[in-house]
């Protein structure tokens, strides 16, 4: 029996997002390939989803068929610029192709310039960790953004700048696989330019855009509250991994627990706020983490983990990172929400639950207009390689073939009916009902 339903407002944007890399194939021409290929990788992209190759035709219509009515992608810079003083116009086709398979299958594009990738010949000279790259940064988005226009106005300039800072040059995870105090905040400064400029130069293009970037946050509490060394450092935390860049944007001073930036060109260079949120973190001091600020992030025992330990089932955290993306003063997009999860046991659960608390911010009247999940086809994970499955559909990456996953058909019946119902929550995570509808 229906006994009560969530409903969201008419127009919200449901999709998944993607990223090229993630799911091309053969994208031999990045500093990511060079990275797998040198053996920091637990396997190697190789085909990945073979979207290049036309299997984003089929992954599409999946996409459409179970009510999705947007999708999150990235273009790759190393195709489309594989030398600095080359324009591939068949790769920006290409792209042109899948958006316009987008348009005819009724949802809405988003894309993405920058998602963790950079081509050979940038990181050959630096990548990010100088300013030489915001002028390289801009030329190429002025470029594919003139290609793309036609079926697109949904722009997000860079992927989780903080997440590329951390993974890249402190945890040394991603290329080039340094662990530094200092560089990292550099390389999110220039980020930051990149971002300005980007900003600015697709309204040049196209002044009807709606530009902003896709926010890696995490919500953060103390261990001990009453620790003072343990709430110094949760602030400490906090302010690394979630304020640096937005701040940039709000004032035009990025703020770090390092020292602060002038980025005036950075002020008010956002028109929506894009939020990634995956889980949320308890931080404890930690004398012998001096690269990682003195602390340590980690999730309490007795945690709804996912396999592999990165992430936790923590749907209020989502409620509380919208309630913080307020402060911003813009129209919030949720870029990505997902979990690891190759049996899909936990996966329900989670995604009912963070699409109640989604509702229970959209019913406060805050201004969230979609949510992409994380991701529609397992994906080549990074440095985590095909051990973490993110995918409503589970992919045999030997053969190609998908397999839908129970959570695919939850995720269908709540695009169709553009809200979460007790019904469905009681077909999918039975074990959620009591939580979500109580009495
Ligand atoms: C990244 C994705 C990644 C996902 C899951 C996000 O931080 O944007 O590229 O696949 O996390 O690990």
């Amino acid at each position: 029996m229906l006994t009560a339903s969530f409903h969201f407002p008419k127009g919200f944007l449901w999709g998944t997002a993607t990223a090229a890399h993630q799911v091309e194939g053969n994208n031999t021409n990045n500093n990511w390939w060079k990275w797998e290929q040198e053996g920091h990788t637990v396997h190697k992209s190789g085909l990945a989803c073979d979207w290049w190759g036309g299997r984003w035709k089929e992954d599409l219509d999946r996409a459409a068929e179970s009510g999705q009515n947007a999708h999150r992608l990235s273009v790759e810079w190393s195709r489309i610029q594989p030398a600095p003083d080359r324009w591939d116009e068949a790769a920006l086709e290409h792209y042109r192709a899948i958006l316009r398979g987008l348009r005819d299958r009724n949802m809405t594009a988003m894309v993405t310039l920058h998602h963790f990738t950079d081509p050979l010949w940038l990181s050959e000279i630096g990548g990010w960790e100088t300013g030489t790259v915001v002028p390289l940064f801009e030329k190429f988005v002025r470029k594919t953004v003139e290609a793309l226009k036609e079926y697109c106005t949904l722009w997000c300039t860079i992927n989780e700048p903080n997440v590329y800072a951390l993974e890249g040059y402190v945890d040394g995870k991603f290329p080039p696989g340094q662990s530094n105090v200092v560089r990292p905040f550099r390389v999110e400064a220039n980020l930051l330019r990149g971002h300005a400029a980007a900003y600015r130069a697709i309204h040049a293009v196209q002044p009807e855009a709606r530009v902003g970037f896709a926010h890696h946050h995490r919500p953060m509490k103390p261990r001990y509250s009453w620790f003072p060394l343990d709430v110094l450092e949760r602030n400490i935390q906090f302010n690394a991994i979630n304020m640096a860049f937005p701040s940039g944007i709000r004032s035009g001073v990025m703020r770090t627990p390092l020292g602060n930036t002038r980025i005036p060109e950075a002020k008010g260079t956002q028109d929506f706020f894009g939020l990634n949120y995956y889980s949320q973190d308890t931080v404890a001091f930690d004398l012998l983490r001096p690269s990682e600020l003195f602390g340590r992030r980690y999730y309490p025992k007795g945690s709804d983990i996912a396999e592999g330990g990165m992430n936790a089932n923590l749907p209020e955290g989502l409620f509380n990172s919208i309630k913080w993306a307020l402060q911003f003063n813009v129209p919030i997009l949720i870029t990505e929400n997902g979990i690891e999860d190759a049996k899909d046991s936990l996966r329900p659960r989670y995604m009912a639950g963070h699409i109640h608390q989604l509702w229970r911010a959209v019913n406060y009247n805050w201004p969230v207009r979609g949510y992409f999940w994380w991701t529609l086809v397992d994906n080549f994970e990074w440095e985590r390689g095909w051990t973490q499955r993110f995918g409503l559909w589970e992919l045999d990456v030997e053969t190609q073939a998908r397999r839908k996953r129970p959570s695919a058909d939850l995720y269908a019946a709540i695009c169709k009916e553009n809200g979460l119902t007790s019904e469905m929550v009681q077909k999918y995570c039975p074990e959620a009902f009591a939580g979500m509808f109580p009495g």
